[in-house]
């Protein structure tokens, strides 16, 4: 699966049942999602995420921060709540054009479309904290891995980075099976099962080769815990990271 087809893919979740694209509980599909409900959700994550930084003893400035794969604004909202200003940035205009409608902060909080695999709409260290959750893990690795050393990037010297990647699937038998799933042939079959509906395509990227990654960028992982908010089919895990004050030059 290429950027466009990740991004029509999107698109049509954007259009049909955006809510619970992002949040697929059970019992919420085909519209159930009420507004409030749903932002609340938002506010919760947001908050035991910086319970989290003070436990860790992190301390972004509450300046600026970065919202990748934002969806309908869900937790670029709540983050109004830390932080001065918040940009959400994703790949789907439909999403997008439902955050800018919900949006409540709109002096405080900023959407851009991004169809590339690299960040460039944004300057070197340029983000006090930089969040992305349930994103990384619906998109080939080799984007994701893209993506996350442009997180890094963008982030200020002293600043945190916190994002949610699966790692490998749990069942052995998938496990095995997953280098070798043919990508032609299974987004085809994925065509004929569910012709122009958008599909929920799942990936992951080995905790070992994460923690290289941000090595290898010169950040600093400061905590790691296994996450429960991919599939459950997955394990995956939240990766806390600070960019140190004095970096060294990316590997
Ligand atoms: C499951 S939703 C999660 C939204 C948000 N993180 C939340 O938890 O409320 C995944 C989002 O990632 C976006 N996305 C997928 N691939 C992307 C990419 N390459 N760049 C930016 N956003 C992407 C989708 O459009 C969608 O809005």
């Amino acid at each position: 699966m290429d950027l466009k087809a990740v991004q029509e893919n999107w698109n049509r979740f954007g259009k049909t049942d955006p809510f619970w694209a992002v949040l697929a509980w059970p019992g919420m599909e085909e519209g159930r999602w009420e507004v409030d409900a749903f932002f609340a959700t938002g506010r919760e994550e947001i908050a035991e995420v910086m319970a989290l930084i003070e436990q860790l003893q992190l301390q972004p400035a509450p300046i600026k921060a970065l919202d990748f794969g934002c969806g309908v604004g869900r937790l670029t909202q709540a983050l109004a709540d830390y932080f001065q200003e918040v940009h959400g940035v994703d790949i789907s205009e439909s999403m997008l054009a439902l955050a800018r409608e919900l949006n409540q902060h709109a002096d405080r909080c900023h959407y851009h479309l991004n169809p590339r695999d690299d960040l460039s709409l944004f300057p070197d260290n340029e983000f006090d904290f930089v969040y992305s959750t349930i994103t990384l893990q619906h998109m080939p690795p080799r984007y994701a891995r893209s993506y996350l050393r442009e997180l890094m990037r963008v982030c200020k010297p002293g600043g945190v980075l916190i994002f949610q990647i699966p790692s490998r699937p749990k069942h052995p038998v998938q496990r095995a099976l997953r280098p070798l799933k043919p990508t032609r042939l299974w987004r085809w079959y994925q065509k004929l099962r569910y012709g122009d509906q958008p599909v929920m395509n799942m990936y992951g990227i080995p905790k070992e080769n994460v923690m290289h990654l941000i090595e290898q960028q010169g950040c600093h992982l400061v905590h790691v815990e296994p996450d429960q908010r991919a599939d459950q089919a997955w394990e995956s895990y939240r990766y806390v990271v600070e960019k140190p004050l004095t970096s060294p030059k990316p590997r």
